[in-house]
């Protein structure tokens, strides 16, 4: 079976909504191990009472480079068995940029959630990107990480209506909802080999 390896920084929705429906809906995949950047990040006390190994990896501070960092988080994704061959990495609000030697070695194994329909409002803030824009619609997207910014193939998309009171907040809640259906949904489609990738385009088979 594939391993999993989820990075998180922070709260860990996506990551709580991935491992209660690999149990729930019986997504063929190992949660191995969730690893966090960050030693209060909240995620990481829903991954323990979920039974799931857990590792801090911490980057404040750390004086080498993005790429020496990226090394020390592939060693534990390794010690895991979340390999390119063997393994499916999961950024799950992970506010790092990940270096291109990662992107290289786990390609199209890296994938991402990101606030928005991309390749609209990448970055940060996106939700108050939209708003400020004027978008009526706006949403979220799976995709795989590669070099670029929020950049990679799109794999699942899904769309939110913006509303004239929408504030940030109430925003981002919706695309939240919406972020917990789709990330477990593409975590599925690589578990069960679906996702084909030609060019910058994926296809769902
Ligand atoms: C989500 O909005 C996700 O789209 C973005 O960071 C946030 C992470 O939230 N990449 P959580 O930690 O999964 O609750």
């Amino acid at each position: 079976m594939l391993n999993l390896g989820i990075l998180i920084s922070g709260r860990g929705s996506n990551m709580e909504s991935i491992l209660k429906a690999i149990k729930k809906n019986g997504i063929p995949i190992n949660p191995a191990v969730v690893i966090s950047n960050k030693a209060d990040a909240k995620g990481l006390k829903i991954a323990k009472k979920l039974g799931v190994s857990t590792e801090v990896v911490e980057s404040k501070g750390f004086k080498g480079s993005r790429a020496e960092y990226d090394e020390k988080i592939i060693s534990v994704l390794r010690k895991y068995k979340v390999t390119p061959k063997n393994g499916l990495v999961c950024l799950a609000g992970f506010m790092r940029i990940i270096s291109p030697e990662f992107t290289k070695k786990y390609k199209n194994k890296i994938m991402n959630i990101h606030p928005a329909l991309l390749p609209a409002f990448p970055g940060l803030n996106s939700q108050k990107q939209a708003l400020e824009y004027g978008a009526k619609f706006s949403g979220c997207s799976v995709h795989f990480v590669d070099a670029g910014m929020d950049t990679g193939s799109i794999i699942i998309q899904a769309v939110v209506k913006v509303h004239e009171k929408d504030t940030e907040d109430s925003l981002s809640k919706k695309i939240l909802r919406e972020e917990h259906n789709i990330y477990p949904e593409a975590v599925r489609l690589f578990a069960e080999r679906r996702i084909r990738v030609y060019g910058r385009k994926t296809k769902i088979i």
